[in-house]
């Protein structure tokens, strides 16, 4: 077997190319010979949306897997890389410098390669295939020891299909949502938090020139947390999450209320998942096999819902993806190296089925069991939303 991970003869997939790569296997040591060290190998790849702070647990991974003895590979566009061939690339210290400050992910990520509901294209369209047998066929002929996703719910969900499949898998959470469970915080929501907290600042500023109700709708699929965190950090009057269903009448009043304390603009923050009482969350593309809906106009919807009960003008800014790109925040960087360095060492120790995890300031593992299927949300009477209410800002429902 070469060491080249883009040559394609070493394609588990193409029968024709195996025998080869079989004879070029060392033979196995005579008796006398001293045990050769067990060949360590990982493979990492980032998988789901980017978040900010992904390059930077590969540069901490790679380089503390390396102090370590292994050798590690990096799967691209998260696990399409271990479906597709040649899509595997080699890491070591060279690829990984210069990276810590970029954005985005240096394997790529995909939210569509899903091992086990794989899209493949037809005369007819698209079919949905299992392709997990394949991807555990690929990791052995790499000879590959543990597979490390950097990723959020669904990756880890994938992590464990594959670790249940014999894959000694590790995972990195990461969402810049922050809704992942068994972790206090994933990388790429700091970044995400500043990001909003800056717009939600420069939109005080037109709101107040031309008074006017100023609705910022930010990510957030789920759960509520960039927006309570960004909306209290700037100030928002009225902070809409998935976890408190709103009554429209309660965000008029507030309106209302500051028109006649000489307040006359108002800032909205809602996430992109808050649905007023009884109503669904706003989609622009409904969900389908193999594809979450696409979330999109909570913020027009609630513009819409008040134009006719309020008199000030409305306007809706999306931040949209404009909170998963640029620079990491410190913080990110500095989560990122710390999961990213540690992944590397349960890699080292043989660990398996493990994430790794944020517990009161220090960095843990947990199972991934905990973590599958389960979801970190907003306690919407927890100290934070108390916070915000005794601040004066609106919740769009009474306490709870
Ligand atoms: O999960 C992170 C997230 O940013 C969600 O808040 C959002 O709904 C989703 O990703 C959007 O993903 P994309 O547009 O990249 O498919």
């Amino acid at each position: 077997m070469t060491d080249d991970p883009n040559d394609e003869s070493q394609d588990p997939t193409d029968d024709e190319e195996q025998a080869p790569r079989l004879t070029l296997m060392a033979p196995p040591p005579d008796d006398d010979a001293p045990a050769p060290a067990p060949t360590r190998r990982a493979c990492i790849l980032t998988a789901g949306g980017d978040a900010p702070g992904l390059n930077a647990v590969l540069r901490a991974f790679v380089k503390r897997a390396t102090s370590l003895g292994l050798e590690v590979f990096g799967s691209q566009d998260g696990f399409d890389g271990l479906v597709r061939p040649g899509r595997m690339v080699r890491l070591d210290n060279d690829s990984v410098r210069g990276i810590l400050m970029r954005g985005g992910s240096i394997l790529g990520c995909s939210n569509r390669a899903n091992p086990f509901s794989y899209p493949v294209r037809t005369a007819t369209g698209e079919e949905l295939c299992d392709k997990s047998d394949e991807v555990v066929e690929r990791i052995a002929s790499f000879e590959i020891d543990v597979l490390v996703v950097v990723g959020g719910d669904g990756t880890m969900h994938m992590g464990k299909g594959l670790a249940d499949k014999g894959i000694r898998v590790i995972g990195v959470p990461k969402t810049i949502d922050n809704d992942l469970a068994a972790t206090d915080s994933t990388f790429g929501f700091d970044s995400a938090v500043h990001v909003a907290t800056w717009a939600i600042d420069n939109l005080h500023a037109t709101a107040e020139a031309h008074d006017r109700v100023q609705i910022v709708e930010l990510m957030g699929r789920y759960a509520g947390w960039i927006t309570l965190h960004a909306g209290i950090a700037g100030g928002a009057d009225v902070i809409l999450i998935p976890e408190i269903p709103y009554e429209i009448e309660r965000v008029v009043q507030k309106i209302h209320d500051r028109g006649t304390h000489d307040e006359s603009f108002t800032i909205i923050a809602v996430s992109e998942g808050a649905a007023p009482a009884g109503g669904g969350t706003a989609e622009i593309a409904a969900a389908k096999p193999g594809h979450l809906a696409r979330l999109g106009g909570a913020g027009q919807r609630l513009a819409d819902a008040l134009k006719d009960k309020c008199d000030h003008e409305i306007r809706v800014t999306v931040l949209g993806h404009l909170q998963r790109g640029g620079s990491p925040s410190a913080f990110d960087r500095l989560l990122g190296s710390r999961f990213g360095a540690r992944a590397a060492e349960l890699c080292s120790e043989g660990a398996s089925n493990r994430m790794v995890s944020l517990r009161n300031g220090s960095v843990t593992d947990v199972p991934l069991a905990d973590v599958v299927g389960k979801m970190r949300r907003v306690d919407p009477s927890g100290e934070l939303v108390r916070v915000a209410r005794s601040l004066g800002v609106e919740m769009g429902t009474g306490s709870t």
